[in-house]
């Protein structure tokens, strides 16, 4: 009895010791789970916190894949959440506009909700005017994943979902997969792969809402942004690429060299005013099929800086247009318009119905990877 007392007392101290110590210099990497709520059939959800040595955090659930926040030093060391999202999973179970989901099968839109693959003709739920958008009624966002936790050299969350030959009209079963990794270089790292047995199309995505002063902060208009693309795809009124590859050449789509979101985003242009502000996909300067740099975000007051890496062809740069002010997010704070950009790497929209851009589509025997990191660091 003594003994026992004696040893669950010297377990206390040292972990007393440990929180201590790991909160004050370096913290305790790892990986950690609670319940985040309850879906109406009674399954829990749960919420996974990744952390890393330099005590940056990413929490994600299983419900969506998604990223409900990424904590990061400001300047001053001052750690902040810069992602926009709820508090409780209710909040997303409600609607909401795809906050840091996982996006699948499709991310962005198929014009006319409908695409042909050899030969056949598939038709996909309407849910964006006359277009399909982020996968359907029911994408990847609004189911829950079976999640493994990964403890190696960094902390790692795997999520699986197996999406049935038909699900929201696209052909195949799909079997993906997605690993969130967080390094000790203040990266998260986005691993996807897939593997289907009949012939369909897939683009998946991650939908965060950026804001580099913190989410609920302002607007992002004086961040400053390069993104690493010589052309872009010009749309039409519903948002589906016209199929051109316009060069970025004196219009406002030209982020070549940084130049603050907000400099050129009412400006009286018919891109612009089609998107209501930033709502393009970039064709993305490539070196190579490995990661390469697609944009780079910084904050001048917090000093905060984003760097978007990717294997992907495309870039879709959204500032937030359709945002205003209604949905209250993490506490309780409102999301006014342009309060977060996304940076969704990502295949072209509608490339199922565009034979000229990069093929999206996914044959038995292959598998289907991409990667792209989301990588935090400060300026002085
Ligand atoms: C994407 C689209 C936008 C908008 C948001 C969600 O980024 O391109 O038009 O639909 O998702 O609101």
């Amino acid at each position: 009895m003594t003994y026992l007392t004696c040893t669950s007392s010297i377990l206390l101290v040292l972990a007393v010791v440990g929180a201590a110590g790991g909160a004050a210099d370096q913290p305790n990497s790892g990986i950690s789970r609670r319940t985040f709520g309850k879906m109406a059939d009674g399954k829990l959800i749960d919420l996974y916190t990744l952390t890393n040595k330099q005590g940056m955090r990413v929490a994600i659930t299983n419900y969506g894949g998604i990223v409900v926040s990424i904590v990061a030093p400001d300047r001053n060391g001052k750690p902040g959440d810069v992602v926009l999202g709820f508090d409780n999973l209710d909040a997303y179970l409600a609607k909401e506009p795809y906050f840091g989901a996982l996006i699948g099968r499709y991310g962005n839109r198929i014009g006319n909700a409908r695409f042909k693959l050899n030969g056949g003709e598939y038709k996909l739920p309407a849910n964006d005017g006359p277009n399909s958008l982020h996968g359907g009624v029911q994408g990847f966002d609004k189911r829950v994943w079976t999640a493994r936790e990964i403890r190696g050299e960094h902390p790692a969350l795997e999520l699986t979902y197996l999406s049935k030959d038909g699900e929201e009209g696209y052909p195949g079963n799909l079997s993906a997969k997605v690993v969130y990794s967080l390094t000790d270089d203040n990266a998260l790292k986005i691993d996807y792969t897939a593997t289907t047995d009949k012939d369909t199309v897939l683009n998946l995505t991650n939908h965060s809402y950026f804001n580099l002063a913190g989410e609920g902060n302002g607007n992002i208009l004086k961040h400053q942004i390069m993104i690493n693309a010589g052309s872009f795809t010009p749309i039409d009124g519903t948002l589906i690429p016209t199929g051109e590859l316009r060069k970025v050449d004196g219009t406002p789509f030209d982020f070549r060299q940084p130049v603050s979101i907000g400099a050129r985003i009412d400006a009286d242009d018919e891109q612009i005013k089609y998107g209501k502000g930033y709502d393009h996909n970039f064709v993305l300067n490539r070196s190579g099929a490995s990661l390469s740099l697609a944009a780079r975000v910084t904050d001048p007051e917090s000093g905060r800086v984003l760097e978007v890496l990717t294997t992907q062809p495309g870039l879709q740069f959204y500032t937030g247009n359709f945002l205003d002010g209604s949905i209250h997010g993490k506490g309780g704070k409102p999301y006014g318009r342009r309060s977060a950009f996304c940076l969704e790497t990502q295949h072209f929209p509608d490339s199922p119905n565009k034979p000229s851009f990069p093929s999206t589509v996914l044959k038995p025997g292959q598998t289907y990877r991409e990667s792209t990191v989301y990588r935090f660091s400060v300026s002085k």
